[in-house]
């Protein structure tokens, strides 16, 4: 493979991944984002990788630096993960929306003016409302009810992309993902997971501040499913639930105190629940997308501990998640 990719958001989490991934294969990613630290890309890539990513500072809620960023880059798809996580939003949800909801339209009409085929997006599963723990999965045909303004842009941009595809014929497809964990994952309501994951490694203590059961997700397969989704696939518009391991949150402690037992006890978990069902059901994108990894908990909590572990080695692990000693 030699096909240029456009991410939007790629000096983020996913987006890391996501350009890892590319990199990896051959490919050649463009990173459009604010313009701001590179960190979570050098925490994943050798300096040879690094210089096999195209960078290109630019604002989505900027519509001429959109069209033309893709217009020069002319990608086979885009993926688009610029966004502001829940917690921006309820801080700023003017804001918000200019970002989450502007820019996707932005993202629609420049991969339409420069004539790319495929737009994949982040959604989430915060479109949906609390549910009944009951063990139920939830699948793509439940209603949506989001609880933030967070869920409500996501929800807007699911039908953004619908009528993309029902007036203009732009294929696209919206994942959502609940609580991904893994290298990189160091903002948003739900990175407690992964910022303890770094604090045992430090053997400090770490407060995670929500509990109860969520659909865990390790970044690498949520990176593989957006690359997977950019390749192709079925016509339309369409809207997949991601599913990892759905657990309560002190059994991810368990598995972390399995990986640094020197911090047994250290890592403590209360808060309210997220409003969010705990488990997503993904048979309609394993059934469209086979091939999708699947890492378990046990395996991506390791892998997460070993890189920070290198990381720490190196001298280049960023802690700014951690609250100061
Ligand atoms: N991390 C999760 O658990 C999770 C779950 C569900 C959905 N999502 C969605 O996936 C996407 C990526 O998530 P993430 O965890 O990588 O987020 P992140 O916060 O780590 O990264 C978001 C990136 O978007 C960039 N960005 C913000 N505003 C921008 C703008 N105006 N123009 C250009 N770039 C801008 C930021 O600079 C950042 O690099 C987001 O849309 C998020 O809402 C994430």
């Amino acid at each position: 493979m030699n096909d240029s990719y456009f991410v939007t958001g790629a000096l983020g989490c996913i987006g890391a991944w996501v350009v890892r991934q590319l990199v990896e294969r051959g490919d050649r990613p463009v990173v459009f984002d604010l313009g701001g630290d590179a960190r979570r890309l050098r925490d994943l890539l050798s300096a040879d990788g690094m210089a096999r990513v195209q960078f290109v500072a630019g604002d989505i809620t900027d519509l001429d630096a959109c069209k033309s960023a893709v217009a020069a880059c002319k990608p086979r798809a885009i993926i688009h993960l610029a966004g502001l996580q829940v917690p921006f939003c309820r801080q700023d949800p003017a804001l918000g929306a200019r970002v989450n909801v502007l820019g996707t339209i932005h993202v629609f009409e420049a991969a339409l003016a420069a004539g790319v085929a495929r737009v994949v997006y982040a959604s989430s599963a915060a479109v949906f409302g609390p549910s009944e723990d009951d063990g139920t999965a939830v699948s793509e045909s439940v209603a949506t009810a989001p609880v933030t303004h967070y869920g409500v842009y996501k929800q807007a941009n699911e039908g953004t992309a619908r009528i993309y595809w029902l007036e203009k014929k732009l294929a696209s497809v919206g994942l959502r993902p609940l609580t991904v964990y893994g290298v990189g994952r160091d903002q948003g309501m739900t990175s407690g997971p992964t910022s303890a994951m770094k604090a045992a490694v430090l053997g400090r203590p770490f407060h995670i501040g929500f509990s109860g059961p969520t659909d865990f997700h390790y970044v690498g397969d949520t990176a593989a499913a957006f690359v997977a989704c950019a390749d192709g696939g079925p016509p339309g518009a369409s809207v997949y639930n991601l599913h990892g391991e759905t657990v309560d949150v002190a059994e991810v402690v368990r598995a972390i105190e399995a990986e640094c037992p020197a911090v047994r006890g250290l890592i403590t978990v209360s808060g309210p629940r997220i409003p969010i069902p705990p488990h997503l059901d993904d048979q309609a994108i394993r059934a469209a997308y086979p091939q999708l990894p699947h890492t378990q908990l046990a395996v991506g909590v390791r892998a997460t501990v070993r890189r920070f572990r290198e990381l720490q080695a190196a001298g280049t692990l960023d802690v700014r998640d951690l609250p100061t000693t």
